[in-house]
């Protein structure tokens, strides 16, 4: 499965640390959606590429920014995307297991990298719990189509 990863320049560094140890064995694949160098870019562009990508791919992604908040906010506005801005592995196994979170989002600025490193690697090697979480991510979906009815 293609995990999506992305970041602007206050996430870079984080970004290129995770590939840089990625595990090539395991059964994610790490796609560079960028940015590619420490260049000032715009954090909406980036959330919204790798937003895209994992919605069309029913894939999981990665985000990184400053705080993670930016990157929260925008992933968030895509139809079909559950970001969810994690600083330990508990929240991301539970973001996982009960929001069915399909985006990791990280924050640079405020999480070392030992601890954003096995936060990653709980969110992708934990799963979606379903039973009674299941209507409640049904009502998730529900508030999208009825914000497009409104429109
Ligand atoms: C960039 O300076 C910073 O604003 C951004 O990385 C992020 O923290 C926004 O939420």
């Amino acid at each position: 499965m293609n995990l999506y990863i992305g970041s602007d320049h206050a996430g870079y560094r984080l970004k290129q640390k995770i590939l840089a140890v990625w595990d090539t064995e395991t059964d994610f694949k790490l796609v560079d959606c960028g940015t590619f160098d420490e260049s000032s870019v715009d954090y909406p562009d980036i959330a919204f590429k790798v937003a895209e990508r994992v919605k069309a791919d029913s894939a999981l992604g990665i985000l990184i920014c400053g705080t993670g908040l930016g990157m929260s906010i925008a992933a968030n506005k895509v139809d079909g995307i559950r970001a969810a801005l994690c600083s330990e592995p508990l929240s991301a196994r539970l973001a996982r297991e009960h929001n069915d979170a399909n985006i990791l989002v990280l924050g640079a600025r405020i999480i070392g990298t030992l601890l954003a490193l096995e936060t990653v690697r709980v969110f992708v090697n934990s799963g979606f719990a379903g039973d009674r979480h299941e209507k409640r991510i049904e009502k998730i979906a529900c508030i999208e189509i009825m914000m497009k009815q409104g429109e």
